[in-house]
């Protein structure tokens, strides 16, 4: 049987993590994946997450399984930090997922449930990963256009023009906050144009929300998926605790359904809970605990907030002292929108020649369409990228 199987492409985020282990060099500056690296290089266990865990060491009496939608306690925690009072408790069904991308996949297999024919708009470009899934299932999807290569921005005449052809039952996949991998989001105003889209075309949207948080601000960052949850009739939202609590490992995240009708809430619910059974049965739940308990309890809430705080604080140097640097070298403003863009990304806007040649030349490692994660450089090595994208003809 196994003969039969073909070699399957590779994930170019994931590639990339071994490609630089495996360089020798000792000048070399990751940009790849998605994970938060302080001055040090290092990606710490948030001081909340080692405290709750001490603590959970000493009383937890139990390992048995929980419930298959995960403990109903970490859903309340999270539909508050996401939802706030944006829409009734009573509307949202919600199941503990394996990360954030667990959550999605849960999403795309009930949209598959309940609407086979539905076709999934993604942003040109959006996370790899979404179009993996998506092709893995055999669902449809549909590019609509997001990044302007010109300005670094979200093209947002093409976006709305090309969500205009989205139909009844169609789903429109957003990114909360922090676009993965441009960096570049909407604004208010902007997203009210989109939800009046939404209710226009009858389309469902599916929120992925990774990196709340890391943007503007825990509620900031929140607030246009606050603001699509009230207005639409049902949506789903995918939420992760990777990045926000730094649990990456520990695979915690939440799949929640919106719905106006509190009737739905039951058979939502119900469907989330078969999905996990079919798909890994009980969701893990150390890092659901964890969070559970930081979000409920006042002082863990504070550090974690105030340490975010410092994460979030510190990748907005870092852009402000790249784009600064950028401007002296380049003796122009055309790297401005680095300081703009917001989370962990922004998306140079440069070929793969060119990202390849910062790779040979300069041991610097970003993904192929030049998307850098900020979070990967320190104060140190900011002039160093700088000088190598002017260097290099960028
Ligand atoms: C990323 O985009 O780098 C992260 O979301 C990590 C991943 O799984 O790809």
């Amino acid at each position: 049987m196994f003969e039969t199987l073909k070699a399957q492409p590779a994930d170019k985020i994931l590639a990339l993590v071994q490609a630089y282990r495996d360089d020798p060099r000792d000048t070399k500056i990751d940009l790849g994946v998605g994970v938060y690296k302080d001055a040090t290089g290092l990606t710490p266990v948030m001081r909340a997450v080692k405290a709750a865990e001490h603590k959970l060491w000493e009383e937890q009496d139990s390992k048995a399984y929980t419930g298959l939608a995960g403990d109903p306690a970490f859903g309340d925690a999270m539909i508050a930090l996401v939802l706030g009072t944006a829409v009734a408790r009573a509307n949202v069904a919600a199941a503990a997922t394996p990360g954030g991308t667990g959550a999605v996949r849960q999403a795309f297999e009930l949209i598959q449930m309940a609407a086979p024919r539905a076709r999934v708009f993604v942003s040109n470009p959006t996370w790899p990963n979404h179009l993996s899934i998506l092709k893995y299932l055999g669902m449809e999807m549909v590019p609509y256009r997001y990044f302007d290569e010109e300005t670094r921005g979200v093209d947002f005449d093409g976006m709305i023009a090309d969500l205009k052809t989205a139909r009844k039952g169609d789903v429109v996949l957003l990114h909360g906050c922090c676009h993965n991998p441009t960096g570049a989001n909407l604004n208010s105003a902007e997203w009210d144009a989109v939800i009046k889209v939404l209710l226009e075309t009858g389309a469902v949207p599916m929120i992925d929300i990774a990196y709340q948080g890391f943007g503007d601000g825990l509620d900031e960052d929140a607030a246009a998926t606050r603001k699509v949850a009230a207005a639409v009739p049902e949506c789903l939202i995918a939420a992760s605790c990777s990045k926000n609590f730094g649990i990456y490992r520990e695979r915690t995240g939440i799949l929640m359904a919106v719905s106006s009708d509190a009737s739905a809430r039951g058979l939502n619910q119900d469907t989330l809970a078969y999905l996990n059974r079919q798909n890994f049965s009980f969701p893990p739940d150390h890092g659901a605990r964890l969070v559970t308990m930081i979000l409920t309890d006042d002082a863990l809430r504070a550090d974690w907030q105030a340490e975010l705080e410092d994460v979030r604080q510190s990748m907005l140097g870092l852009r402000e002292q790249l784009a600064s640097e950028l401007r002296r070298l380049a003796g122009s403003d055309r790297f401005a929108f680095l300081a703009q863009h917001r989370g962990m990304f922004s998306r140079l806007g440069t070929t793969p020649e060119m990202v390849e040649k910062l790779r040979a030349d300069h041991g610097i490692y970003m993904v192929g369409d030049s998307r850098m994660n900020i979070a990967g450089l320190n104060a140190q090595t900011v002039p160093i990228l700088a000088k190598a994208i002017i260097d290099t003809g960028v």
